[in-house]
């Protein structure tokens, strides 16, 4: 796989309670750059874990290439990765090497080539000479970059981020946005960070729920500081 995904949001809404968290949100996503910004509970996680089935919304439906987040999660979840905000909830195994490994389970691949495609994203990370190493003992930019890996091996089409930069310091902030940029799949971005965004196909804002503005990175920036006034 790799390439593009298409994601239909149709008419969702969504709570946790009794206070609504999505508003009848429809949109379609198609752009290989997409970001997602607003305020704080505004409900871009919520929103975010839609597009993998990750949440499954409480009203309407969303569809990832024609396929129904609530029925074929497993082909959903094989379109869709997801890379969350911290790092330690998607690290499951002991050392680097295994935790890579891990994501390649259950799609049948001989033993030779799921050591080849290991030793690939370690490569193309940099991890190489962590691979034997304790993936709990790296820092906290090395466990975000092993967290994209570990996503990215499975080849999905569409790989979301949510705020993959905000716990990080500028130099791995940056090398993470440097990543993003150079992914061949669709890449969908919840970020506070404007500079990582500003080259953006598409910026979609969120206020309580709703999708605001949906527009190229300088009017949606502009909205969205406006809001935070
Ligand atoms: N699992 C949950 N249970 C209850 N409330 C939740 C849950 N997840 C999110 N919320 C609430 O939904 C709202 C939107 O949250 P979220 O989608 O995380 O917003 P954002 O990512 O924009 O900060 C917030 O009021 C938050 O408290
Ligand atoms: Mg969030």
């Amino acid at each position: 796989m790799s390439g593009t995904a298409r994601i239909e949001i149709s008419a969702v809404s969504h709570r946790f309670t009794d206070k609504p968290v999505l508003r009848e949100i429809t949109a379609t996503l198609t752009e290989r750059r997409i970001a997602i910004i607003g305020a704080n509970g505004s409900g871009k996680s919520t929103f975010s874990r839609l597009l993998n089935g990750l949440l499954v919304p409480d009203r309407g439906r969303v569809t990832v290439d024609g396929l129904d987040t609530a029925r074929d999660i497993k082909a959903v979840r094989r379109k869709v990765g997801f890379v969350f905000q911290n790092p330690d909830n998607q690290i499951v195994f002991p050392t680097v090497a295994e935790d890579l490994a891990f994501g390649l389970k259950g799609l049948g691949l001989g033993r030779a080539e799921r050591e080849e495609k290991v030793g690939q994203m370690l490569a193309r990370f940099g991890l190489e000479a962590l691979a034997a190493q304790s993936a709990h003992k790296l820092s906290g930019g090395q466990k975000q970059m092993l967290a994209i890996a570990g996503v990215l091996i499975t080849a999905p089409s569409c790989v979301v981020f949510d705020e993959p930069t905000t716990a990080l310091d500028l130099r791995n902030a940056r090398r993470i946005a440097e990543v993003i940029s150079g992914l061949d799949e669709t890449a969908i971005v919840v970020s506070h960070d404007l500079d990582l965004i500003s080259d953006f196909d598409r910026v979609l804002v969120f206020d309580e729920g709703r999708i605001v503005a949906d527009d190229t990175p300088g009017p949606a920036i502009a909205h969205y500081l406006r809001l935070m006034q």
